[in-house]
């Protein structure tokens, strides 16, 4: 169990509205906002007995507006944990970044998504506020958590990537790393030239166009056959086998639909919904594009197999 890597969303909160983040969809669609947040006890017993790799993320929010986000952090450490945190970095005080640092250690890791420079980074990353990114990484720099500058290229920041590089090694950040979206589906306004796009999109776009479409699947979710890597748990506590699952596309079409409230956090323990045989059925199935599910043909099958 402690090999398994976790995903875990700490809150459905942003400050911000990424134009093609499921955030920004639901809210357009539905206006309402997401507003929920982990609650960290039940997480916490959750792993009782085991030391989690956990990735701090999510589909719907930034987990640096967790209300109690010192707490949760410190109690994942207290039980061993390693964190890796992913957050867009806006909006929070010095010293919050600074007590932060001083819960985390050198097996931890920040990944700043700052899509461009001062000019450039709010035209996706929409209300994000560049001088508070940068006291952020300024307070954090010299602690020993490493930090990572992660840079999603589009259309208005590719011409950057050069100097993003430099300016990410004069702040004191110890990776930069580019990344091309593969979010082209719906929307390809913010696309940018054909070298820096993830075509995974075209693969998704022929699984949904033809029912007779087949491939090779190769499960993300998978290590040797296991459920080991990025298993999801949302901010309600909702436990999904991936956060593709765990979307509001198709959280309610699996067994693992909320609505039945059967692999909750507060219910359950790790090895309890990890030895249920449903789940482990569920698992199973992925490993072929036939018995796999809709989701899983779309995000695991494999382009041009
Ligand atoms: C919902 S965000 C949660 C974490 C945090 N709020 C953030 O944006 O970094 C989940 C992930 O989606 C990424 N993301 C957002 N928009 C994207 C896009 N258009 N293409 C690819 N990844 C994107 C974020 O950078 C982040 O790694
Ligand atoms: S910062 Fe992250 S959670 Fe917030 S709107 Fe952008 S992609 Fe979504
Ligand atoms: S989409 Fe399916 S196969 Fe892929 S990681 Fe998620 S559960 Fe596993």
């Amino acid at each position: 169990m402690d090999d398994i890597t976790w995903h875990i969303e700490p809150t459905s909160k942003c400050t911000l509205e990424c134009p093609l983040c499921d955030r920004t969809w639901f809210y357009n669609t539905f206006k309402k906002r997401l507003l929920h947040e982990i609650d960290v006890d039940p997480l916490v017993q959750f792993f009782y007995g085991h030391k989690p790799k956990i990735n701090m993320c999510g589909n719907n929010g930034d987990p640096i507006y967790h209300s109690d986000f010192h707490n949760l952090v410190q109690k994942l450490k207290g039980i061993g944990s390693t964190i890796k945190i992913t957050t867009n970095g806006s909006a929070r005080k010095k010293e919050w970044w600074n007590d932060l640092g001083d819960i985390l250690d050198s097996d931890d890791q920040i990944t700043f998504s700052i899509d461009g420079l001062r000019d450039t980074n709010h035209i996706y990353r929409k209300n994000a506020n560049w001088d508070s990114i940068m006291d952020g990484v300024e307070s954090i720099k010299n602690k020993k958590v490493r930090i990572v500058w992660k840079f999603i290229v589009f259309k208005h920041n590719q011409h950057q990537i050069d100097d993003a590089m430099t300016v990410s090694k004069e702040k004191g950040f110890d990776e930069f790393r580019l990344e091309k979206s593969d979010r082209w589906m719906d929307n390809q306004d913010l696309m940018p030239s054909s070298q820096y796009v993830n075509d995974h999109y075209q693969h998704s776009q022929k699984v949904l166009g033809s029912k007779d479409y087949k491939t090779k699947i190769e499960p993300n979710c998978l290590i040797k056959d296991k459920p080991s890597n990025e298993l999801y748990i949302d901010a309600e506590g909702n436990f999904f086998p991936c956060c593709w699952i765990g979307s509001y596309r198709y959280k309610f079409k699996s067994l693992f639909d909320p609505k039945l409230r059967r692999y909750n956090i507060h219910d359950n323990t790790a090895k309890t919904i990890l030895e249920n045989s449903e789940v482990k059925n569920f698992f199973m199935q992925t490993k072929s594009f036939d018995s796999a599910h809709e989701c899983c043909k779309i995000k695991c099958g494999v382009k041009n197999a």
